[in-house]
């Protein structure tokens, strides 16, 4: 298909190639293996936290449209979207852009959006290197900050980001994914980021 179409593909369509797993910036063509990669990570993630029914039937949000636009024209210098894997193939995304919290400094804060790893590519250092890729952007186009939110019962991405330095700093919220399935995240910091 990716000959044919010039499509990246996600796990299980494309192989996972042995680490380690270099990380790039993402092109319009891996549009839809990012949709695909973001909805089965989810789907896992949240299995235990989320109705299974809810999970059972959820849509493919933001559609490949989405992440096709992200990756071709990013809507600032300070927006980034990153994939892992090589060229034809996605095992992970990560995507950035200045923080949306109205209690801090837009300008010198920059937020960690969206970060999956495909669960079949999980545990294999993929995630800490999106996220290495993510500080990296951030730091290069002037944040003094990074944050990001995650659902405060997602034990497993807690302990990960808390294994690479980040630490809750007291900020909590409700997350309504629709008007009937809510959950509540905590806020995470990385902070202050020296300057290049
Ligand atoms: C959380 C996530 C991004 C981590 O990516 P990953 O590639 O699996 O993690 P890495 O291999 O880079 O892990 C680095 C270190 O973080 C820690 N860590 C990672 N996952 C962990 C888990 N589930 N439980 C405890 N510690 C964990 C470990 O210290 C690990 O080092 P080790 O494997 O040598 O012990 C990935 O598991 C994922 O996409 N999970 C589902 C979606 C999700 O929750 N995303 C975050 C939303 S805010």
């Amino acid at each position: 298909m990716r000959r044919r179409f010039g499509l990246s593909l996600p796990p299980p369509f494309a192989a996972s190639p042995p680490a380690p797993v270099s990380v790039r910036a993402a092109e319009a063509t891996d549009g839809a293996a990012i949709a695909a990669v973001k909805w089965r990570s989810w789907r896992r993630a949240y299995r235990t936290i989320l109705p299974d029914a809810f999970l059972d039937d959820l849509a493919v949000v933001p559609t490949p449209g989405y992440w096709i636009g992200r990756a071709a024209v990013p809507p600032s210098h300070r927006h980034g979207c990153f994939v892992a894997g090589p060229r034809g193939t996605v095992l992970g995304i990560a995507d950035v852009a200045p923080t949306r919290d109205e209690d801090l400094d837009r300008e010198a804060v920059t937020e960690v959006l969206v970060l999956y790893v495909d669960p079949a590519a999980q545990r294999r250092g993929i995630g800490g290197a999106l996220l290495a890729a993510a500080v990296d952007h951030a730091r290069t186009t002037g944040a003094a900050e990074v944050v990001l939110w995650v659902a405060e019962a997602n034990v497993g991405a807690r302990a990960f980001y808390e294994a690479a330095g980040w630490r809750a700093d007291g900020a909590g919220k409700r997350f309504e994914v629709t008007p009937e399935v809510a959950m509540e995240e905590v806020r995470y910091r990385l902070g202050p980021i020296p300057p290049p």
